[in-house]
């Protein structure tokens, strides 16, 4: 079933349209030379990839994309939380050393966590709708597709195959100013390469997402 519903309405900020910061380069890094020592795959939290992230830790999530503040992970890094120790463990005072890390760590929560730098093709930016991050990505078996509309008026999001096959019309209706998340169950569908494309306006807008099963 699709599942849609209200992210956030409101102001939408220029730097939420675009995810710019690359997961793999610029966050996994600092985790593998800060984290992982403690955070390894055995047992517990582990911090050795995206998806291992994402899947939490002991207190639930530990990113709410686009929101650093209500993120276990930032106020893990930035102060004593209500549930434990100041991260680094070993080392508390790292992030004060080095703010523009932890700057860069909570610029990527809150321009959405995505793992990828967003693709949007198809617009200088962004007129009155974008997708604005698709995550996880890879995914298997669903993921989620995020997408502001500007103003309002009638948006359809559907997936489409590499041959450009219409696989699947995830929306279609009218929207109100906002920001909204779609979430497309893939478990019937093959591994391989799909584009979500957003139509609206006579404008189009299309990301790429790979499901790997
Ligand atoms: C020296 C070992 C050590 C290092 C290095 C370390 N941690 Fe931890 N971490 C722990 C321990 C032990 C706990 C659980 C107890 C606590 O919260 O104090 C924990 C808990 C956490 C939690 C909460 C866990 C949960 O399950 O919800 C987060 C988030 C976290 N660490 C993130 C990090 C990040 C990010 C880094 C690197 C910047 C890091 N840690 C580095 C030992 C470490």
């Amino acid at each position: 079933m699709t599942k849609l519903f209200l992210f956030c309405a409101g102001v939408i900020l220029p730097s939420l349209l675009t995810a710019q910061i690359d997961y793999n380069s610029q966050i996994q890094s600092i985790f593998n030379s800060l984290c992982i020592s403690c955070h390894g795959s055995s047992g517990g939290l582990s911090l050795t990839s995206y998806d291992n992230l994402m899947a939490g830790g002991n207190h639930g999530d530990l990113v709410v994309p686009f929101d650093a503040d209500n993120s276990i992970l930032a106020q893990k890094i930035q102060s004593n939380p209500p549930f434990g120790s100041r991260m680094p463990k070993n080392n508390q005072s790292y992030f004060d050393n080095n703010p523009d890390e932890l700057q860069l760590i909570i610029d990527w929560i809150n321009e959405g966590a995505s793992e990828f730098v967003a693709v949007i093709v198809g617009a200088e930016l962004p007129g009155e709708f974008a997708i604005t991050a698709c995550y996880p990505n890879p995914f298997n078996p669903s993921t989620t597709i995020r997408f502001s509309v500007e103003t309002h008026g009638y948006a359809s999001l559907q997936i489409y195959d590499t041959a450009g096959r219409l696989v699947e019309t995830l929306v279609n209706d009218r929207f109100e100013r906002g920001e909204y998340e779609v979430e497309w169950n893939a478990s019937l569908h093959p591994s391989g390469l799909y584009f979500a494309r957003l139509l609206a306006d006579g404008m189009s807008f299309t990301a790429k997402l790979l499901l790997l099963k």
